[in-house]
């Protein structure tokens, strides 16, 4: 299904990739078709479009993924003259505390997670529940590519191009009843392979748990993400399967789903549960309403260092007013934040 946003979004590729990675990327397609003749092909070039982007790692996608690329909608929403985010920073400075606290821990230990087989349950209040393998779940739907921002509550940010689909097309499979208000969605618990969810120290109540109002869930914007920069989502960032929504802080795109469930009452999330007067529900970008603990007027635009710190005014819904703001009418967003 292809959404027409509004022009703002608009634009080509080159546009928002810096002059040197478009060139490379040029480059690579080049390198890939001689690659082709040789037969030394990188593993995800035959059948994914990794070569959009420079340095791009090669992956191991499962065959339904691969086979899924060819109909994909490469670019179908871009971000206007902000440079796509390098793979490495957007591969190796990552929040997944079940793999560990520090920004490069999911990448190095993030290795141990298995991602096939997956299923994913589908429950609650909808007409159509079960337990689903991933290849199946996926049946359904046609992937595009969604060239976000993404803002994390902690004050950094990054441009990455996404692959998933909407969480509306989902919602339209499924179909919730009357009384579904919300939608819930909870990440693998499995301690074996997840050395975060075995420390002694982790402050979260396993599972991470994340959740939207069903009109939320609705907007065009949300997606569910399988890949990033033309292949599969690598597992720091969530593989197989994680939660996009880019006008709310990164906390609330949840990683490695196994359950989507519609409720009645608004779900008890994982920060929200840790500290309530810090971490809301809503957590909508706002750039008037701070942290306790920190100002978010401003974000670090990575890759940042000392000496280029890259700093950027926040915007309101993190540049997404013209498509969600209507979602808010009349809400205290101070409140509710
Ligand atoms: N999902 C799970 N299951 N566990 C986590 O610790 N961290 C969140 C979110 N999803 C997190 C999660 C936070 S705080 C952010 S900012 C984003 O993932 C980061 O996504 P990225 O690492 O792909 O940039």
């Amino acid at each position: 299904m292809f959404i027409k946003f509004p022009k703002r979004s608009d634009c080509k590729e080159s546009d928002v990739t810096p002059e040197s990675l478009y060139l490379s990327r040029r480059t690579l397609l080049g390198a890939s078709v001689a690659g082709l003749a040789l037969g030394s092909l990188p593993r995800w070039a035959s059948a994914a479009e990794a070569a959009r982007y420079a340095d791009v790692e090669a992956g191991n996608a499962p065959s339904w993924f691969a086979g899924k690329l060819p109909g994909t909608q490469w670019g179908a929403v871009t971000v206007k003259g902000e440079a796509i985010t390098p793979y490495k920073d957007a591969t190796h400075y990552n929040n997944f505390y079940e793999f560990g606290t520090d920004k490069g821990d999911p990448a190095q230990n993030a290795g141990s997670l298995k991602t096939e087989p997956w299923s994913v349950v589908v429950d609650g209040e909808v007409g159509k529940p079960g337990r689903y393998a991933l290849e199946d779940f996926m049946k359904p739907y046609q992937l595009e590519e969604r060239i976000y921002r993404l803002r994390c509550v902690e004050a950094w940010s990054m441009v990455i191009p996404w692959i998933g689909f909407p969480v509306s097309a989902l919602l339209k499979q499924v179909e919730p009843t009357s009384k579904a208000k919300y939608i819930r969605f909870e990440t693998l618990q499995d301690p074996k392979s997840m050395p975060g969810q075995r420390s002694g120290f982790a402050l979260i109540d396993w599972p991470y748990v994340e959740g939207l109002r069903l009109d939320e869930a609705m907007n065009p914007l949300a997606i569910l993400a399988v890949g990033m920069y033309g292949r599969e989502l690598p597992n720091q960032n969530g593989a197989p399967l994680r939660l996009v929504v880019p006008w709310k802080y990164g906390f609330k795109s949840v990683k490695s789903i196994v359950r989507i469930s519609l409720v009645e009452e608004q779900p008890k999330t994982t920060w929200q549960s840790i500290a309530a007067d810090e971490y809301g529900f809503y957590a909508n970008v706002n750039p008037t309403v701070d942290h306790p603990r920190w100002t978010q007027a401003r974000e670090r635009r990575l890759p940042s260092g000392l000496f280029s710190p890259n700093v950027r005014e926040t915007q309101m819904f993190n540049g997404y007013s013209d498509e969600v703001a209507s979602l808010y009418t009349g809400l205290d967003l101070r409140k509710n934040y």
